[in-house]
């Protein structure tokens, strides 16, 4: 469609240090099974990792590039981002590149993101400059409404190149992004809709697997009540098809034309991801989850939750 055939994507944003892991996802993961992960994921065929510079707290993409080199990792396509914490100024695209790049020991990156909308046209030309540079193969953007996709589309075209892909927030209890026809959108432009948490970090996992203490449990608990009947469903889904309940969150995307993105550190996590955009849900099956995830109106983050961080256009 778009030169990178993409199925599942690996997120990064849950590996990193001690302290990250246990305060914000529960537990910490040692490197060798985020290494291991990465020798099921080559097994798997999954090649993609996502990137930002800030996973991790600023030690995702750092291990990333370690990792690669002591595994002697091959054929992996890098997907990183820029993050515009402010006003576009000259050159801010191009210094923090250039730091990706030297983090993830690569020479250029497959697919770079424009992580959020601020001064889309400013940044997107430097993004341009350095595409024509070689330093990106692809462009894409994230957390970007479909006005803002249209725009951005309009200025690629204009300098020849293509829109690779629009990375928003979309899961089973967060479907915004189609009911407002943004993923149609992207059907009809041949543009990727790449979905960031599809487990909702970790909310559309089994509810009967007891997991550890963090800051996001606490946040989730709530909302877990509401989704019995949502769970209740999931579990006849996964018996029926002989998956697991996180599975099903991951093949309901794959099944709806959605690349999911996963926080995987562990090589089942990595395993059961590969697996599951290959299971083929029945019609019957996809209506039943979303009737029962629309009736549950469980949400931890809402469709478009970085808008806050977004910067109003200067006059
Ligand atoms: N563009 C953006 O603005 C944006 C924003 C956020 C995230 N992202 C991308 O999206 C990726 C995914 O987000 P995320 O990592 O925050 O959340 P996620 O994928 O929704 O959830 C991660 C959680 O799910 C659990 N998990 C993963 N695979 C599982 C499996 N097969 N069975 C059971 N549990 C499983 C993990 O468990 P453990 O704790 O056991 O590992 C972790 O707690 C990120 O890594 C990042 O690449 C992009």
């Amino acid at each position: 469609m778009n030169g990178i055939e993409s199925k599942a994507v690996i997120g990064t944003n849950s590996w990193g240090g001690k302290a990250y892991g246990k305060a914000i996802r529960g537990s910490y993961v040692e490197n060798g099974v985020i290494k291991d992960a990465m020798r099921e994921a080559e097994k798997q065929g999954l090649r993609i990792y996502d990137h930002a510079r800030d996973y991790g707290l600023g030690k995702a993409q750092k291990m990333f590039g370690k990792f690669t080199q002591e595994l002697g990792c091959g054929d992996i396509i890098v997907s990183a981002k820029y993050t515009p914490f402010t006003h576009y100024k000259k050159n801010c695209v191009r210094k923090s590149l250039e730091k990706d790049l030297a983090d993830l020991k690569c020479e250029y990156i497959d697919i770079y993101w424009l992580h959020l909308p601020t001064d889309i046209e400013e940044h997107l030309t430097e993004i341009i400059e350095l595409y024509h540079e070689g330093k990106i193969k692809h462009i894409g953007v994230s957390n970007f409404t479909l006005e803002e996709c249209r725009l951005s589309k309009a200025i690629l075209d204009r300098a020849g190149i293509s829109l690779y892909g629009v990375q928003n927030h979309y899961s089973l209890i967060s479907r915004e992004w189609e009911k407002n026809g943004l993923l149609d959108w992207c059907k009809e432009n041949g543009v990727s809709f790449w979905a960031w948490a599809v487990l909702e970090e970790g909310m559309l996992t089994d509810p009967r697997v007891k997991t550890k203490f963090s800051l996001l449990k606490i946040f989730m608990d709530r909302q877990k009540r509401k989704m019995r009947e949502l769970y209740r469903v999931m579990i006849a889904v996964a018996k029926r098809h002989d998956i697991t309940v996180p599975q099903v969150a991951e093949a309901y995307c794959a099944n709806k034309g959605i690349v999911p993105i996963c926080g995987c550190r562990k090589p089942k996590q990595v395993k059961e991801l590969a697996e599951a955009v290959r299971v083929k849900l029945t019609a019957g099956e996809m209506r039943r989850l979303e009737e029962a995830a629309d009736k549950s109106g469980a949400k931890v983050m809402g469709p478009d939750i970085f808008r806050f961080a977004v910067l109003k256009k200067r006059r």
